[in-house]
């Protein structure tokens, strides 16, 4: 079936794509160059510019290249329907409010307790799509959502860590506002993937005219965002100072595909299989960057971690058909 073979097809460009960045972020890590540092703020516009413009590709295409129909098509579903349009600045206004979590989280927790417990969003996914979407899920897969998180948090487990010169320096207070930021960022994945799915499965609108609005309002808050941290910056050395091919590649290149294959993965796939790719590929790019970059050594805990997301992945398929989905058309 052409909606099964989508449904894969997604989710395995999601593993490649996330594959790719964390390997590019890990190889970007490396080459350490002089200079201006390139503006997070100022990357996160341009992939949401990309994003619109790759969208607004897609639709056109889909009007066999008609430039009259797509003017007629974002007329009729942007401009003349402003209040579905504004729904959208829902999830986009959580999802700007949740990279700046992550950011507060990034910087009074260390690494590693940020990154497993920001597993959690595993859970609270799943929970809004059974209290949103009506989703049933049997005892296994539930049972394997909880071991698929165990796994990934034991993954990111730090190797060894004698003395970490950075955590050290965090405080009892700054660690309490870092978990409080993640926990309140696992909520907002949760919520803003799974309203972002209600959206795309309840009305007909294809998914890229859907993202052209998410994205209309990301690029919004995304230039607020950029002229509120780094206002000064940019009127001194422009938007683009910093900037170079890894830049563009990581930053820009592969944070919009993923986007596009997040909101492909929402529309074919769900957000819990969302869960299970990247988790997967976080397990591949470990073990690539092991063999590759040769800048981490696989430990015990890492290999439990793995045997338990292989294992949580199969359970899930296990008991495959579970209540019928009201959700899914
Ligand atoms: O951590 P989480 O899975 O919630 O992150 C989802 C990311 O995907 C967010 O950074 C969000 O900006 C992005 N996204 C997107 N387009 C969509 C849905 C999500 O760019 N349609």
């Amino acid at each position: 079936m052409a909606s099964a073979k989508l449904k894969y097809l997604s989710l395995g460009i999601l593993v490649f794509q996330t594959t790719s960045l964390v390997l590019t972020m890990r190889y970007s890590r490396t080459l350490q160059g002089d200079g201006l540092r390139y503006l997070a703020s100022s990357a996160v516009v341009v992939a949401e510019f990309l994003k619109i413009l790759t969208c607004l590709g897609l639709v056109f295409k889909d009007h066999s290249y008609s430039g009259r129909a797509l003017s007629s098509i974002l007329r009729q579903e942007i401009l003349h329907k402003p209040i579905d349009t504004l729904k959208l600045a829902i999830p986009s206004g959580i999802y700007t409010l949740q990279n700046n979590l992550l950011y507060v989280a990034l910087s009074n927790l260390d690494a590693a307790t940020y990154q497993v417990t920001y597993q959690l969003k595993i859970l609270t996914t799943a929970l809004f799509s059974v209290s949103m979407l009506g989703r049933r899920l049997g005892v296994y897969q539930w049972l394997s959502l909880l071991i698929l998180m165990a796994g990934i948090a034991l993954v990111q487990w730090p190797a060894d860590s004698p003395s970490d010169p950075q955590k050290e320096q965090l405080t009892a207070g700054s660690q309490f506002v870092g978990l409080g930021a993640v926990l309140v960022a696992c909520c907002s994945s949760g919520f803003a993937g799974v309203y972002f799915e209600k959206i795309l499965k309840e009305t007909k609108q294809s998914v890229w005219v859907r993202n052209i609005q998410l994205g209309m309002f990301g690029l919004f808050f995304g230039i607020f965002g950029m002229l509120a941290y780094d206002g000064d910056r940019v009127q001194e050395h422009g938007m683009f100072q910093g900037y170079n091919t890894l830049t563009w590649i990581v930053s820009v290149l592969i944070i919009a595909l993923g986007g596009l294959v997040i909101a492909a993965v929402i529309k074919y796939a769900d957000n819990i299989l969302k869960g299970f790719a990247t988790s997967l590929s976080i397990i591949l790019s470990t073990f690539i960057s092991y063999f590759w970059l040769e800048d981490f050594k696989p430990t015990s805990m890492f290999f439990l971690g793995t045997v338990l997301v292989i294992m949580a992945t199969f359970l899930y398929g296990y008991e495959s058909k579970p209540a019928p989905n009201p959700s899914r058309a």
